[in-house]
């Protein structure tokens, strides 16, 4: 098995799954958590994880095959999806993607799952079609201030990470999400980004 990424929750190994290639996520002991609990939390995670890929995919997410899950060692086997995440693509594309990105969190948000860690790291394009991933932090939540927090958190990546593009690329997110949402839940959650955001505990950017 190949080392592909060393996170701090989990390590992604590249590996094979009946001649097909494919992507095991493992969550590592923590230490330095009790370890009972640590235990109960990379099972919790593991099972999270492995039902929102496939929930999502339900309802029309491009998400990888999840192909076997293994809870006492906390692993999981998915498909490899062999793209490119949008964090390293060009920046024309980044901000022509973003819309795409909107819709697909205005899909997830309109069934009922807030996503939790929305980077641009954690959507994978593939053959013109955007794959979500990583959805250990996801969440079953209609809250719309659930839903906010998804928003700031992909509008503070894409200031942070991708400045020069950020308005282009935030006006585009906005766009596709609306497209789905519609026009006054897209309203409501504008406002809670902003309520947070006054808040102080990040700079205005826009
Ligand atoms: N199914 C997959 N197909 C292709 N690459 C993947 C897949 N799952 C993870 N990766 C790669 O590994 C990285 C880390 O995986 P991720 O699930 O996002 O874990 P982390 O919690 O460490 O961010 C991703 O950003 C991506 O580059
Ligand atoms: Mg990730």
């Amino acid at each position: 098995m190949k080392l592909i990424k060393k996170g701090a929750e989990a390590d992604i190994y590249q590996t094979m799954w009946q001649n097909s290639k494919a992507i095991l996520k493992i969550r590592k002991v923590k230490n330095y958590r009790n370890p009972s609990l640590d235990a109960k939390i990379r099972k919790q995670r593991t099972i999270k994880e492995s039902q929102m890929i496939s929930n999502a995919r339900t309802f029309g997410i491009p998400t990888p095959l999840v192909y076997f899950v293994n809870l006492k060692k906390s692993y999981i086997i998915m498909q490899e999806i062999p793209g490119t995440p949008v964090h390293d693509l060009s920046e024309s594309k980044i901000i022509k993607f973003s819309k795409e990105i909107g819709n697909l969190v205005g899909k997830l948000h309109q069934n009922g799952i807030m996503h939790g860690d929305l980077t641009t790291s954690n959507f994978i394009l593939f053959k013109n079609l955007v794959y979500v991933i990583d959805f250990g932090l996801s969440q079953n939540s209609i809250k719309p201030e659930d839903h906010a927090v998804d928003l700031r958190l992909i509008k503070e990546i894409l200031n942070s990470a991708h400045a020069k593009i950020m308005k282009n690329a935030w006006k585009n997110f906005l766009l596709g999400y609306k497209s789905v949402v519609g026009d006054s839940y897209h309203t409501k959650i504008a406002k809670l980004v902003a309520e947070i955001e006054s808040r102080g505990r990040y700079a205005e950017v826009v």
